[in-house]
């Protein structure tokens, strides 16, 4: 496993895979990897024959106040983790991956507004920015996204489509701890009665998909069940809960099956979960 630290080591080492005949597979991300993110890899050894992983804990997408000084980096098992399951390079570029005076942004407008644009101001304009770069300086056939940061994969669809950027872009769905809990990098922030809390998140996005098999086509009423059984966790504080359509991520008060999803964002101690299920 090739270990590349600038874009010009990234781009010598897709060559040579490229020589032997290789399409490529990136998977970015932030590091902390965990079961989550490999199953990324997994699926992008499938839809490729060599796998890129990027990690990079882009300073870009964070607030002031946000965690970007304590994000863990335990870069030595993230590489032992990715070697164990085939990547065949990790791209971990330094803070210079920047210039200094970089001043260039991707901004998307649409899907990028509400939900967790709304409380996290400039998020997604560095997440755009950062996977433009890192799309453009591996270029990969396909990059591979979890479903898990559902407005992250909209805004990075919408700007593949509308920048004509040569990827193909593949979903993958979201992987689960044993209590239904969706794996994430900030769960460790978590104390142990908080990480015990926290499956009433899974449990009621759970109820509101039952409610929908069920026949239930009403938003509210589903917003209403759903923060019902939140509520029985007094220490959880919902940031947002919302029923939007799959597609424009628009605020919608009717369900319909197979094209609207449930969102929530929710602090616990001080630690924010995000989740979202398929309705
Ligand atoms: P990070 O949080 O490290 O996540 C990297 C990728 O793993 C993202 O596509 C995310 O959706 C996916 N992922 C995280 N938890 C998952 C889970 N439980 N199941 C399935 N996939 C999961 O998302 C980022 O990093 C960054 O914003 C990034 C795209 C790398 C840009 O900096």
């Amino acid at each position: 496993m090739v270990i590349a630290r600038t874009v010009a080591e990234l781009r010598s080492a897709v060559a040579a895979l490229r020589r032997s005949g290789k399409t490529i597979g990136l998977v970015p991300t932030m590091g902390c990897l965990h079961a989550g993110h490999l199953a990324l890899v997994d699926l992008a050894r499938r839809e490729a024959t060599a796998c890129v992983v990027s990690i990079f804990v882009n300073p870009m997408q964070f607030g002031p106040k946000e965690d970007f000084a304590k994000y863990p980096r335990p870069f030595d098992d993230d590489c032992r983790l990715c070697e164990g399951r085939g990547v065949d390079v990790v791209f971990a570029p330094g803070a210079d991956f920047y210039a200094a005076d970089s001043s260039t942004w991707v901004t998307e407008e649409s899907v990028s507004q509400g939900l967790c644009g709304e409380h996290r101001p400039g998020h997604f304009r560095g997440v755009a920015t950062v996977v433009l770069k890192l799309l453009l300086a591996c270029g990969c056939d396909t990059a591979v996204f979890g479903r898990k940061d559902l407005q992250q994969l909209a805004v990075i669809r919408r700007m593949v489509r509308d920048l004509d950027v040569p990827v193909r872009v593949v979903a993958a769905p979201t992987e689960r701890e044993a209590d239904g809990l969706a794996m994430s990098s900030r769960n460790r922030y978590l104390s142990p009665e908080n990480r015990a809390r926290a499956r009433v998140i899974p449990e009621s996005l759970r109820r509101a998909q039952a409610l929908v098999v069920a026949g239930e086509r009403s938003a509210p009423v589903l917003l209403s069940a759903i923060r019902g059984h939140l509520a029985t966790e007094p220490a959880l504080r919902l940031q947002y809960l919302e029923v939007v359509d799959a597609d424009t991520l628009r605020s919608i008060s009717v369900i319909v099956p197979g094209r609207s999803v449930v969102a929530l964002a929710a602090f616990l101690g001080d630690t924010r979960v995000i989740d979202n299920a398929d309705l």
